[in-house]
């Protein structure tokens, strides 16, 4: 097993490695005394792991109440949240009891959201059952639901206080929802780990434990230097302008990590093509995805790209700043115009010799 500290807010520790859900009870006493808790997970996890965390829990003292919302995205909405902040409130949690989220991305920003809002601010801990959620969303605190037609509108910066990913976890997912945490463990190498991104070119099959321990450490090292994402964090939207307008072509027929794999190469090319990218970065980068079983082009023009894009949420004034690859291990903030962005696009797109 690994320990990552993560120093945003009250400092807390990611423990990752195999048959964490057995030890949960065992675990989070070391950081929170047995108390009242709602463990709060989804229909597609509930039946795989939540009888197994609840008797951990049990067997180290803690009471446990399940609540259960319809697994997926069109759950992410108001009335989830309302549901599982009347779990907390049936529970009687007070401000020293315990909300636990257990499964993935949905689960533990939901799960989040609720716990920063009951008693304004209620303790949580973070179970990831996803590659995705143990590389990104379970660390670092954005918690969110969808609003008014638009994603993670609605939200709030607010830290568990443990996170316990059991990579055990990750042999029930699809090998779709994998390749979709695999696009974002890519992702941390181009942006500041060259020799990440060289476990993957090397290995047939990486380790998982040791892939997963390294986000998250690059995680946290960017999170500790910008927890509200005011300029550093962005550096973690990689492929993400792109990738969520491809995402918005789709209807959400493309997940989002296929989505984020064909932005990053798109960004990389357009980077390379602009003369900020000086080196065969894009090439190796295709070369990976391709190996990992990720798409590398979507069927949609620049021009439908760039109308999604910048109905997203993370456009500023007249500019949009993008993500883009200096170099292997190296990506930078870079401001274009609005009336640029679909030839920056463009230039991402183009076929090649
Ligand atoms: N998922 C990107 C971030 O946590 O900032």
């Amino acid at each position: 097993m690994k320990t990552v500290r993560i120093n945003a807010g009250a400092p807390y520790d990611v423990l990752v490695g195999s048959g964490l859900l057995d030890r949960a009870g065992a675990l989070i006493q070391k950081t929170v005394a047995p108390c009242r808790t709602v463990l709060v997970t989804d229909s597609n996890v509930a039946p795989l792991y939540a009888a197994k965390v609840e008797k951990s829990m049990a067997a180290a003292g803690y009471t446990v109440t399940r609540h259960v919302f319809p697994a997926g995205e069109p759950s992410k909405n108001m009335e989830t949240l309302t549901g599982i902040l009347t779990a907390l409130a049936d529970a009687g949690l007070t401000r020293s009891d315990l909300v636990v989220a257990l499964g993935g991305g949905v689960t533990g920003d939901m799960t989040g959201l609720a716990a920063s809002l009951y008693l304004r601010g209620v303790r949580y801990v973070q179970l990831p059952t996803t590659l995705l959620a143990a590389v990104d969303s379970s660390v670092g605190g954005k918690t969110a639901i969808d609003f008014a037609g638009r994603k993670n509108i609605v939200g709030a910066f607010y830290q568990p206080v443990q996170v316990l990913c059991d990579t055990d976890t990750f042999g029930t997912l699809t090998p779709e929802i994998y390749r979709d945490g695999l696009s974002e463990s890519i992702k941390y190498g181009v942006i500041c780990d060259a020799s990440l991104f060289c476990r993957f070119e090397a290995a047939a099959v990486p380790d998982i434990e040791e892939i997963v321990t390294r986000c998250v450490e690059i995680k946290g090292d960017i999170v500790a230097q910008d927890e509200h994402d005011t300029g550093l964090r962005q550096l973690l939207n990689f492929g993400h302008t792109p990738g969520h307008a491809i995402e918005a072509c789709s209807k959400y027929g493309i997940s989002h990590g296929h989505a984020v794999a064909i932005g990053m190469l798109l960004m990389a090319r357009a980077a390379t093509a602009a003369g900020i990218c000086e080196d065969d970065t894009a090439v190796r980068l295709e070369a990976v995805l391709q190996k990992a079983g990720l798409p590398t082009a979507a069927a949609y023009s620049p021009a439908e790209l760039t109308a999604a894009a910048l109905a997203d949420k993370k456009r500023k004034g007249d500019s949009i700043t993008l993500v883009v690859p200096k170099r292997m291990g190296e990506c930078v903030l870079h401001a274009v115009p609005v009336t640029a962005l679909e030839s920056f696009f463009a230039q991402g797109m183009e076929e090649r010799a």
